[in-house]
């Protein structure tokens, strides 16, 4: 019994452990996440309480000798636990839950930061639109200010991506020729992960993207720095971006500051070396890290539109992988 009691202790340990972290719905850094977090342990509670009466009828029913048992009673039963328990039960949960979609539908405060972001097989395309006026293109990657309502306008160019950030609030999906949206407010400073949650095709898994949560002069400070134009530094990123251009990444790739770095079929690496990580949060975004994409895109990424180098040279890769990691 006491071993039982031991892996039942360690079981709900493991799973309660499994709650917290970056991509949890359970650990909630969001207005968003924390009313559907409280929905779902509000949910759990009456599957918990419908559970248990049903588990106690039935073992009274297999107990209960028929003929201490009068059919009045056993009619009242069957009427109350069977329909009338379950009714109510069911009926508050649906009308605690349905109570909570106006707020979560509701669209921001006029005057509030809009991010437009396309879902693309597999990144993400992402367009900061500042009350203050002008766009400011990033990608793959998304920082908040804390405690600010945000809107975002979601579309995609091919398929049904989901865009959702599990700790802050819910997923809504981004369809090809429809602008949906999204209002999220995050409650806390802190690092998350977003996901594709929608099926998209062979590197949906592979779909992901970090979220950085920051004071908001911080990203006051941060945004203001991605509006500017790249400021490179460094010898061997000199040469990378030589062999950048010679390549033609600059066909599908724009760096603002780069002259002649201005396709837009890519994500925008203006600033790609101060992002957490490349490949669509894939792989970290180090001198290792970015020569690997560089060298084997099809293989970190099956199925990827960007073709792979590995016919360059190394020293080719790690200079182009130092030139962007210099784009900060
Ligand atoms: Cu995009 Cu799954």
């Amino acid at each position: 019994m006491r071993t039982v009691g031991r892996c039942f202790f360690c079981a709900c340990a493991a799973l309660l452990a499994g709650c917290d972290g970056r991509q949890s719905a359970l650990d909630p850094a969001g207005v968003g996440a924390e009313r559907i977090a409280g929905l779902f342990w509000w949910m759990t509670g009456g599957a918990a309480v419908v559970w248990i009466a049903v588990a106690a009828l039935t073992v009274h029913a297999v107990r209960a000798l028929p003929e201490t048992f009068p059919e009045r009673r056993a009619r009242l039963l069957i009427i109350g636990g069977g329909a009338l328990v379950p009714t109510v039960v069911l009926a508050a949960l649906l009308v605690y839950g349905l109570a909570m979609l106006p707020d979560l539908l509701a669209r921001a405060p006029v005057g509030s930061l809009k991010i437009a972001v396309t879902g693309e097989q597999w990144w993400w395309r992402v367009m900061y639109r500042p009350p203050s006026g002008g766009r400011v293109e990033s990608a793959n990657e998304i920082r908040l200010p804390v405690g600010e309502p945000v809107e975002f306008e979601l579309e995609s160019t091919d398929v049904i991506h989901s865009f959702w950030i599990p700790p802050l609030g819910g997923k809504v999906d981004m369809i090809p020729g429809r602008r949906t949206r999204l209002v999220l407010q995050p409650t806390r400073t802190g690092t998350f992960r977003g996901v594709c949650a929608e099926y998209c095709g062979a590197s949906h898994a592979l779909m992901a993207f970090d979220v950085v949560v920051m004071e908001k002069a911080e990203f006051a400070r941060w945004l203001d720095l991605q509006r500017r134009p790249a400021a490179p530094a460094g010898a061997e990123a000199a040469i990378g971006r030589r062999h950048f251009m010679a390549n033609g990444c600059s066909a599908c790739h724009t760096v603002r500051g780069a002259a002649g770095a201005d396709g837009v079929i890519g994500p925008d690496l203006t600033h790609v070396g101060g992002r957490l990580s490349v490949g669509a949060g894939t792989l970290a975004n180090d001198l290792a890290g970015v020569t690997a994409w560089l060298e084997r895109t099809d293989r970190v990424k099956p199925g990827v539109g960007m073709p792979h180098f590995g016919m360059l040279p190394p020293g080719e890769l790690r200079a182009m992988a130092a030139w962007l990691g210099s784009l900060k």
